[in-house]
């Protein structure tokens, strides 16, 4: 495995790759790498030729400066975990690289990210925009790997990659969670001791929530989760909604969609944590 932190230097060895034909997958990630990231790794190394992981803190993406300065940072550690899951090239750039000037884009997903990340953390998404089309631009992958943890960004991703026509295939992968149901996360690390038991309660409930789908209506559901998180000792909601999962619009009844997700964030003492299911 190489560790590589120019974009010349990528492409230099990348391109040796494509004019062997060799198919290239690319895993976008901040590092602080979990189990969650490397399940994503390891299916991006079995249908592909060639693995790049991307580490980059990417700042345009922090509305809360305090997020990004508190993001944890764990290089070593992360290489180790990508070189057992088979990983080839580590693409870790320096911010001046990904960003010689700054990025004044602004990229128009409708009403994509009007709604839940997008209404909480203004301009999250155009920089995660800005960010994702600068590192397929880099790597210039045949397939792109995203987690539906983040199921809004997996959302806007494609529709950034329809509207640029990248000739990349973008892989959605399930959710990684803990042996006890809660979704792995970077920031979970944040957690103490006390915080992380009241954590496991957004999965307990958003699971339990799925088995009461055919006794509520779409708002009676919503309620009970709603209240549900803010009875369970330490947690506050900020939004949890029920979306049709291709438009990310509420639903207002069951029958409104074949793909229905409820989304959820939740605040877990000052940790913002988030979390999805799939009801259809
Ligand atoms: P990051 O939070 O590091 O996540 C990198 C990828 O791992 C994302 O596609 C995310 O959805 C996926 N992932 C994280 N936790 C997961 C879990 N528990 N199960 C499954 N997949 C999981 O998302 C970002 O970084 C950034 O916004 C990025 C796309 C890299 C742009 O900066």
């Amino acid at each position: 495995m190489e560790i590589i932190s120019t974009i010349r230097e990528l492409q230099e060895r990348l391109n040796t790759r494509k004019r062997e034909n060799k198919i290239i997958g690319f895993v976008p990630t901040m590092g602080a790498l979990h189990q969650g990231h490397i399940e994503l790794v390891k299916r991006c190394v079995a249908e592909n030729d060639t693995c790049v992981v991307s580490i980059f803190v990417n700042p345009t993406q922090f509305n809360d400066k305090n997020d990004l300065l508190k993001y944890p940072r764990t290089p070593d550690a992360d290489c180790e975990l990508l070189a057992g899951a088979g990983c080839n090239y580590v693409f870790s750039p320096s911010v001046e690289e990904m960003y010689p000037e700054p990025d004044s884009r602004q990229f128009e997903f409708g009403t994509l990210d009007k709604v839940m990340e997008g209404l909480f953390r203004p301009g999250h998404f155009n920089g995660v925009a800005q960010i994702v089309s600068k590192l397929f631009d880099a790597v210039r992958p045949d397939k792109a790997y995203f987690g539906e943890k983040d199921f809004q960004q997996l959302a806007i991703i494609r529709e950034m990659t329809r509207k640029m026509n990248y000739p990349i295939e973008i892989i959605p992968c399930p959710i990684v969670r803990e042996p006890d149901g809660l979704a792995m996360s970077s920031r979970n690390t944040r957690l103490n001791n006390e915080q992380r038991k009241e954590a496991v309660e957004i999965s307990g409930i958003l699971h339990k929530s799925k088995k009461l789908k055919e006794q509520l209506n779409v708002e009676e559901l919503k309620q009970w989760v709603i209240t549900s998180i803010n009875e369970s000792p330490g947690l506050k909601i900020e939004y949890f909604d029920v979306v049709n999962g291709y438009t990310l619009q509420s639903i207002s009844s069951w029958e409104d969609s074949d793909s229905i997700v409820g989304c959820a964030a939740v605040f877990c003492g000052n940790v913002r944590l988030i979390d999805n299911i799939q009801y259809g």
